[in-house]
């Protein structure tokens, strides 16, 4: 990890890295200030006093931190007009083993754009291949969605829940630990699809509950062990990478699990087209699925491969948390969770 100049320039449509200066300072102190709703629930360092002396300190430990190569911290910024747009470090965790950790914030006014994307992107690059790391982390509160967002879209990988992990002001918190290592980048990698196994049963439970709280899915007031149903895992250099769960019932085949780990590689549409192809083989008349009115990427996902929209079932989800209590109130993008949509794709004629 030697001599990575202080002159490196990270950079990505209209997003550019680069080392903190001391002029940053007052950026870093508008930045913080305008952001203070969002970073007070997050990050450690922040407290309602925080001040311009503050700001100043860290900008100035910036540059010893980097001759140390304990963390590479970079201001993220606007390439067009330079203006300071938020920040993103690579802390060394360990050393010997090529460890390191990834953390991130964008000022309030410049969110939703793809900024953290981006620069979390680039950092993870220049982990791999500047670096030579052997693995990045991700460490994010389990109720932080956007930032969880953040690292599924930059191509890191759900690993587990940690406990008691994150503290922000003397309160310790649960953390979802992302990871990234050199070979989830290769996009050429070819993964395979293989029916689910007594030996993955303990990884499928795992995926179950971090994604959907439990192995019992409800779908149109019926509740199915998911656990216990047929399906298919993907796999990436025996790295599991996605999971279909699926069940054959009175001509019909219906999707109850589908969960791709790597996102906009293919894995959901590998894993689709077999479940497919095993419901002709069935003679089933369609394939079905349920998502809830909240997952607005599933219902692209979906209708771009052909599923029509075909039931708007009205405040079922509420019927449903009868059955499955662990069922959340609100969903993706804080949407509360109402209505079951139901899609299908009609195989006979
Ligand atoms: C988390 C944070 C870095 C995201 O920055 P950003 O520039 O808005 O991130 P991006 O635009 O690249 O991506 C955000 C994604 O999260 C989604 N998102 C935003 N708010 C969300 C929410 N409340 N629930 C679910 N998803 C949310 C966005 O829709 C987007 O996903 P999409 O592209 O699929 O629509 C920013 O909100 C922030 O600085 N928060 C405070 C500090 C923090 O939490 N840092 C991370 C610590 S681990």
């Amino acid at each position: 990890m030697k001599n990575i100049n202080r002159d490196l320039q990270l950079t990505s449509g209209s997003v550019l890295l680069r080392p903190y200066r001391l002029s940053d300072v007052d950026a870093v102190y508008e930045a913080v200030l305008e952001s203070k709703a969002e970073l007070s629930p997050r990050m450690y360092w922040y407290h309602p006093g925080y001040s311009i002396e503050e700001a100043r300190t860290w900008v100035e430990s910036c540059d010893e931190a980097w001759e140390r190569e304990s963390e590479y911290r970079f201001a993220i910024t606007d390439s067009g007009s330079g203006v300071f747009l938020g920040s993103c470090a690579l802390t060394i965790v360990n050393r010997e083993f090529g460890v390191a950790e990834i953390g991130y914030y964008v000022r309030t006014n410049r969110t939703k754009q793809g900024v953290a994307t981006t620069a979390v992107s680039l950092v993870i690059q220049f982990g791999f291949n500047k670096l030579k790391l052997n693995r990045m982390e991700i460490v994010i509160m389990v109720d932080n969605a956007a930032s969880q967002r953040v690292a599924e879209k930059a191509g890191a990988i759900r690993e587990g829940i940690l406990r008691n992990r994150i503290i922000v002001r003397e309160k310790a918190y649960n953390a979802v630990l992302f990871s990234l290592i050199p070979q989830d980048l290769n996009p050429k990698q070819e993964y395979s699809v293989r029916p689910l196994n007594q030996q993955d049963h303990a990884w499928v439970v795992n995926v179950l509950e971090q994604y959907w709280s439990s192995t019992r899915m409800v779908t149109r007031r019926t509740v199915h062990d998911a656990d216990q149903l047929p399906g298919f895992i993907a796999l990436q250099n025996d790295r599991p990478v996605g999971l279909i769960i699926y069940r054959l019932h009175n001509n019909e085949c219906e999707i109850v699990i589908l969960n791709s780990l790597v996102e906009g590689r293919g894995v959901g549409s590998a894993l689709l087209e077999t479940v497919r192809d095993v419901a002709i083989s069935a003679n089933c008349k369609r394939l079905w699925l349920i998502t809830t009115n909240d997952n607005t990427p599933a219902l692209g996902f979906y209708q771009k491969r052909d599923f029509l929209l075909v039931a708007l079932h009205r405040n079922a989800v509420k019927y449903s948390r009868k059955l499955k209590p662990e069922i959340p109130l609100v969903g993706i993008n804080n949407i509360p969770l109402r209505d079951e949509i139901e899609l299908e794709l009609p195989l006979l004629q």
